[in-house]
């Protein structure tokens, strides 16, 4: 079969050498502890991801250089050097003990991406205590959920998002202390009564820390994450996550020490944890926070100002840079991107083009998921590109095609997306519920919940989330393939696509679109999208096209076609807390 095909220079012809120039000839041989002697592990065989990202950097001497440039949504700027961190983070462990914390319990944050956050997440890593980060667009029950299923005993927060949220405090028998993070003064009245002040802490807190002995073993981050049904359940991570983090940030982030790194996920995800902190910071490279929303105006202000040279960023996130118009990038100096990665969702092949045409290079699709903890998949910069599809396993995974039994697949065909169990950064268990861990373990396989097919030279394509897949006439339609090819149509802006049941065919496939700004929802361009759809994709191709102002997304941006079917199903919509505000 022949693909579509972005070529790239070899790698020893590119401005910068690629970290990983082959990931075929890598895989050969390797064993994750070949990448154990990269991390510098405390003395005794004891591991800290605090120690890794911060401490270590500056024991080799690198303790002046920047660690973290913040820009603030106000425009404020604050550089930290690795020694910078080092105390804030020595400072934050001097509070958590200080206040009886200890090696084990749940602290968890609830901020926007202020540095102190950063400050109170690793401080809290350099104690031994679990971290939850939760996202800051949360109001109160997905906040008392993950902080009473898991037991916090402390939680940091800045005033405004404490006062939303307020409310479920007393529904947390757990909890010992509520830390108010009052940035700049920003807040007039930022303690209520029972709260400490970070800033009053932080001030009589000692900058001299002895970072726990943790093993690998230890417990790190607790990260929840939404199933099909229940509530959100913990997937808990541990310290030994750094190796992967570590070896993704070199290979599909292809991070070198000069960079100057942009990641735009919320801390409140696992992009904003595993690639927002982990990941850089143990390759030692700078990175700019910014602590702003989404605006292609500001994001391409910060690529030009700071000079990012390596991009990591979500697809939504580029089909509203897309939506914003070629005109608005023309007007910046991008030109020091280098390399631009996507996660989280599909990448449709056009966004993938679209940015050889704005940045001059591909954007880069990679795959993971919160249960995985790093990268699984991915496209690296020295590899050909084939857009749509999210690139090759890294070393050290295999990624497996099963069938309805849970035996391989041949080349091509569609199945379940599985991993072989023991990579790093695996999840260790949800917390408190080792059944719903053990019941993604089958045949010796870990069962993503996604559909994908590998091609016949390793490629790996998303075909949709398990329980999205439509069946029609008997034939497998992935959403994302449909969506595809809508999206192609040139007023189409986004796509979702579900199906709806058909006495015939069982189901068939509508199709939702929202329209770029400039184009009417008219029956004539209905019908046109219908027709581009059929002459595409024939068979499969939607019976039928509503026009919608905006689809509905999850908090991470990713449409919620279940929300979709539900109402066109008339089914109850479900937890609708991680929606887009307007
Ligand atoms: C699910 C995981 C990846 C970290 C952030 C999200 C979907 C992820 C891709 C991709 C198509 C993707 C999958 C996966 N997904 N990456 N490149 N192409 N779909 O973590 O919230 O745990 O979501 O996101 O369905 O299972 P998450």
């Amino acid at each position: 079969m022949e693909y579509e095909t972005i070529g790239k220079e070899p790698a020893d012809k590119m401005a910068v050498m690629p970290n990983l120039p082959d990931v075929d000839a890598a895989r050969v041989g390797f064993q994750w502890t070949d990448i154990y002697k990269d991390l510098d592990w405390l003395p005794g065989g004891y591991l800290n991801q605090a120690h890794e990202c911060i401490d270590r950097h500056v024991n080799a001497g690198r303790g002046d250089k920047t660690a973290l440039i913040w820009v603030g949504k106000n425009g404020e700027e604050e550089r930290y050097t690795f020694q910078d961190m080092k105390e804030q983070t020595n400072k934050f462990a001097n509070v958590l003990q200080s206040l009886g914390v200890e090696k084990g319990e749940r602290i968890f944050v609830f901020m926007e991406r202020l540095p102190e956050l950063y400050f109170a997440i690793f401080g809290a890593l350099k104690l031994g205590a679990v971290v939850g980060p939760l996202f800051s667009a949360f109001g109160p029950d997905p906040v008392r959920d993950r902080m009473q299923d898991s037991g916090a005993t402390v939680l940091v927060a800045q005033p405004d998002l404490k006062r939303r949220v307020s409310e479920m405090l007393p529904a947390l028998p757990d909890l010992k202390y509520t830390i108010i993070v009052n940035k700049d003064g920003r807040d007039k009245e930022p303690l209520a009564k029972g709260d400490l002040s970070y800033e009053t802490l932080m001030a009589d807190a000692s900058s001299e820390f002895e970072i726990a002995n943790t093993s690998m073993y230890d417990y790190s981050v607790i990260h929840y994450t939404s199933g099909t049904t229940g509530k959100p359940k913990g997937a808990v991570h541990r310290h030994v996550a750094v190796v992967q983090q570590y070896a993704t940030g070199k290979w599909a982030l292809d991070l070198h020490p000069d960079d100057i790194y942009w990641c735009t996920a919320d801390p409140g995800w696992v992009t904003g944890t595993s690639y927002g902190m982990f990941a850089p910071w143990s390759n030692g490279v700078t990175q700019v926070i910014y602590e702003g929303g989404f605006s292609a105006r500001a994001w391409y202000e910060v690529i030009q100002k700071y000079s990012v040279t390596v991009w990591y960023t979500a697809p939504t996130a580029i089909r509203m840079l897309m939506k914003a118009g070629d005109d608005v990038p023309a007007r910046f100096d991008l030109s020091t991107l280098r390399h631009i990665n996507s996660v989280g969702e599909p990448l449709n092949p056009e966004a993938v083009v679209w940015g050889t045409k704005v940045f001059d290079q591909a954007i880069h699709d990679n795959y993971w998921q919160t249960e995985t903890g790093a990268i699984m998949v991915a496209n690296y910069p020295a590899m050909p590109v084939r857009p749509g599809s999210m690139g090759k396993p890294i070393p050290g995974v295999e990624v497996g095609i099963l069938d309805g039994e849970y035996n391989p697949v041949p080349a091509g065909e569609e199945g379940y997306l599985a991993v072989r169990p023991g990579w790093p950064s695996m999840f260790h268990t949800y917390w408190n519920n080792l059944e719903l861990y053990n019941s993604k373990f089958i045949k010796g396989w870990y069962i993503s919940g996604d559909q994908a097919k590998i091609d016949e030279d390793g490629y790996v394509w998303f075909v949709g989330r398990a329980d999205d897949v439509i069946n029609t006439a008997g034939h497998l339609v992935g959403p994302f393939e449909v969506e595809s090819v809508l999206i192609e149509h040139p007023a189409v802006a986004e796509a979702a696509v579900i199906g709806i049941p058909d006495a015939l065919a069982m189901e068939v496939v509508k199709g939702f679109v929202s329209l770029k700004d400039g184009f009417e929802p008219t029956e004539e361009l209905r019908r046109e999208i219908l027709g581009h759809g059929r002459k595409r994709l024939q068979a499969i191709a939607p019976r039928s096209i509503e026009f919608r102002a905006s689809l509905p997304k999850t908090r991470s941006g990713k449409i919620m076609r279940r929300l979709l079917k539900a109402e066109e199903l008339g089914l109850p919509l479900g937890d609708t807390s991680t929606l887009e505000d307007d």
